[in-house]
């Protein structure tokens, strides 16, 4: 495994979309235990592929004793609505309020090649909605209003 380079606003591989996984290979392995590594060195809840410089629709996050490893992630039902503070590895010092749904679920594929479906609520929530608009090009400081309002 290996620590990857984290891409900061600004660069502009942060705009871009990624694309799809059409086959679990080992090359899709290393990149999660890649992302995983990275993730825990910086402190991260999450991570998308871009954000290593990868544009390939893979995530990570980790919330307490859950890792969640996906591959084409899609957000396939949404509920309610919450708001709070966000901050992102490629944007560091900066937090914003930002509101997203209380409850999402999400389907993808795992690094075996299973699809697997998850719902999550709270952070966990947050965290996927958070880390598919990665995969879209969308950073949180586009939705986020700031602390003092
Ligand atoms: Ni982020």
């Amino acid at each position: 495994m290996a620590i990857r380079n984290v891409r900061k606003e600004g660069d502009p591989i942060l705009r871009k979309r990624s694309k799809e996984v059409s086959e679990i290979n080992e090359r899709i392995q290393i990149l999660l235990d890649d992302m995983i590594e990275t993730m825990d060195e910086e402190d991260g809840v999450g991570l998308a592929a871009p954000q290593v410089g990868v544009l390939k629709r893979v995530i990570v996050i980790r919330i307490g004793d859950e890792l969640i490893q996906l591959i084409n992630p899609e957000i396939i039902y949404e509920n309610g609505e919450q708001t709070d503070i966000e901050g992102c590895l490629s944007v560091p010092g900066i937090s914003m309020n930002v509101t997203r749904p209380l409850t999402v679920k999400v389907k993808g594929i795992d690094r075996n090649g299973k699809e697997v479906e998850y719902e999550g609520s709270d952070l966990l929530a947050r965290a996927f909605c958070h880390e598919v608009d990665h995969l879209n090009g969308i950073l949180f400081i586009d939705k986020g209003i700031s602390e003092s309002e």
